[in-house]
């Protein structure tokens, strides 16, 4: 059996970790023969199609980004998506799929197996997001790196009695905010889910400064005020309809010096969280899902994909595009409500 492997999507640190154990185990345990389809989708389109064997994975476990590369190419945005993709199948001998992407590059995935295109999903985003799945890689590391940058910001927000602003990525979910934030014991955490009183951050940045410690707030990058929309810094949209979020952690720093007198200042952690070498558990768990994912292939169980339940790995449907992305659960963040101000 020809597999194909692709990586949509925003990267993340972890891909490769599932790389390499679809085909160690493919290539070992069932005699699979590999191809890498490059750039997500977009390489299925344009039959763009590298050899993938044990060769081409040795060395990249702890190896961040994708080493197929990944796009936010939608086919179903480009005439005849779905037929250039089979006839990309079709030339390749390609007999199923391993797509390792997020909700946008799963939910192409759905529909493309509900068209009869054999094929097995992984999930993958930094953003924590994917319903059907407790965790996706990716996610760890970037807490671990958001965590990292928010310890120190602590000393230098110490130094010159500031309020630090940190941004952090998540897209419309708050989870990277809300790990980070009480990992790095963050005194004011913005999540999307919860709109926020830019009157409550002031008051608890003052509460702050009067027991002379300097506050920080940690925002994600999607977080809105519960008076106005959502900040923007470009409208621009990618091919699934997603504004660029980004602008959150500026306006928050304006409105609390403004309002409060005191400096804030702002850092946006940006693709710094999407960057490097995995972490350990990320490692741990990608490589399960890719030993996993090939297991599906050899049943023949398409249309899936695997997920984390507790310490299990199983399989799901894959998720519709459309399906409600996971997000943080108002107790879990009245939990923390301790620790603010
Ligand atoms: O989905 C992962 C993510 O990093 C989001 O947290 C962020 O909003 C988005 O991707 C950025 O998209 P792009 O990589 O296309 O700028």
């Amino acid at each position: 059996m020809r597999v194909g492997v692709l990586t949509g999507g925003g990267d993340c640190p972890g891909l490769n970790a599932v790389i390499r154990s679809v085909v160690r185990k493919g290539v070992q345990e069932y005699a699979f023969d590999f191809v890498g389809l490059r750039d997500g989708w977009l390489g299925a389109l344009r039959n763009d199609v590298v050899p993938l064997d044990i060769a081409d994975v040795r060395g990249i476990l702890p190896l961040g980004g994708t080493i197929l590369g990944s796009s936010r190419t939608n086919p179903f945005k480009h005439e005849n998506g779905v037929r250039r993709i089979q006839e990309t199948l079709a030339a390749r001998g390609i007999d199923a799929l391993v797509v390792i992407g997020g909700e946008d590059t799963l939910g192409v995935a759905a529909e493309l197996s509900r068209q009869g295109i054999h094929l097995v999903g992984v999930p993958k985003t930094i953003d924590n997001d994917v319903p059907g799945t407790d965790y996706t890689f990716g996610f760890d590391t970037a807490v671990g790196i958001a965590t990292e940058a928010i310890d120190r910001l602590h000393t230098t927000a110490e130094s010159h009695r500031r309020t630090l602003v940190v941004e952090v990525m998540g897209r419309h979910s708050g989870w990277i905010a809300l790990h980070a934030g009480v990992a790095g014991g963050a005194n004011v955490i913005l999540i999307p889910e919860r709109p926020f009183d830019i009157d409550q951050v002031c008051a608890w940045v003052k509460s702050r400064f009067k027991f002379n410690y300097a506050p920080i707030v940690v925002a994600a990058e999607g977080a809105v005020p519960q008076e106005g929309q959502m900040i923007l810094k470009d409208r621009s949209l990618d091919e699934y309809g997603h504004v660029r979020l980004s602008g959150v952690g500026e306006w928050l720093a304006q409105e609390i010096s403004r309002r409060t007198g005191t400096d804030a200042r702002t850092t946006v952690l940006g693709y710094i969280q999407r960057g490097g070498t995995p972490s350990a558990f990320d490692r741990w768990l990608a490589t399960r899902f890719g030993l996993h994912a090939v297991d599906a292939v050899r049943d023949g169980d398409f249309g899936t994909m695997t997920a984390l339940r507790g310490t299990d790995i199983i399989r799901v449907p894959l998720p519709d595009a459309g399906t409600r992305t996971r997000v943080v659960d108002q107790s879990l963040y009245a939990e923390f409500g301790v620790f603010f101000g």
